[in-house]
């Protein structure tokens, strides 16, 4: 995230982080006042206030999360149910003819992934790929794209391996400014794991033996 946002302000976009690990976010209660009492609002009062107002100004919403147990992080989660409010009670189709709500106020017009997760392969973040991309239409918002680097364990011990990654996402932070989009080219780059996953058994084994080690002190 650093280094894409330092792309991103790089090239004179103004960045707002949130970091939601710290916040209060309660989850969504279903009180469905948003949708008949307080079209747009949502009564529940804590940090999501900020953020609101944060979503409602912002032209490029980038979440990053890692992925727990094969999706976002259920703060991360939270956080998007909690956007319903941006919905009305009605229904209306969207332009590929599916049924939606309209809206009482709108989410950025973009969206972008950012993550990580310990398993090397990139299919582990598909589910993930496919409930971002949902809520992206749902929120009749659309994908700029997807970033996801697998592999965690190697890119905590080795950090180096990420450095050829790091350079891409302030390449793509850039990018974004610039043109409001990405490359394919970029993308393709970006989602090539940056250790094979053989590479990753044999640095995982080290990290194994290390984890044992531990779990033997702490007796
Ligand atoms: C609760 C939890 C669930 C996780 N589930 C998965 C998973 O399903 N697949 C996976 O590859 N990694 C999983 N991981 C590993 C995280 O994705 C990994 O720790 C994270 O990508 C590391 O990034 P960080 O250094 O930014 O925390 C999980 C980790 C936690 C704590």
């Amino acid at each position: 995230m650093k280094a894409l946002s330092d792309g991103l302000s790089g090239a004179g976009a103004e960045v707002k982080h949130c970091e939601i690990r710290l916040l209060k976010i309660s989850p969504c209660i279903a009180c469905l006042s948003c949708m008949y009492k307080t079209f747009g609002q949502c009564p529940v009062k804590d940090d999501m206030e900020g953020i609101y107002e944060d979503l409602k100004s912002a032209d490029v919403l980038v979440m990053a999360t890692p992925v727990y147990i094969d999706t976002m992080s259920a703060q991360l989660k939270a956080v998007m149910d909690r956007c319903m409010c941006c919905m009305l009670p009605f229904l209306t189709k969207d332009s590929t003819g599916r049924v939606r709500h309209p809206y009482a106020w709108r989410m950025p017009a973009k969206f972008v992934l950012v993550s990580t997760a310990a398993f090397p392969e990139m299919e582990t973040f598909a589910p993930l790929i496919a409930t971002f991309r949902a809520e992206a239409a749902n929120f009749g918002s659309e994908s700029i794209g997807e970033i996801c680097i697998p592999g965690s364990v190697a890119l905590q011990t080795e950090p180096e391996r990420l450095e050829r990654h790091l350079k891409l996402l302030e390449e793509a932070g850039k990018m974004i400014a610039e043109m409001g989009g990405l490359s394919e080219d970029i993308l393709k780059e970006l989602n090539t794991p940056p250790v094979t996953v053989d590479e990753y058994l044999a640095i995982s084994a080290k990290y194994e033996a290390w984890c044992r080690e531990q779990s033997k002190k702490s007796g």
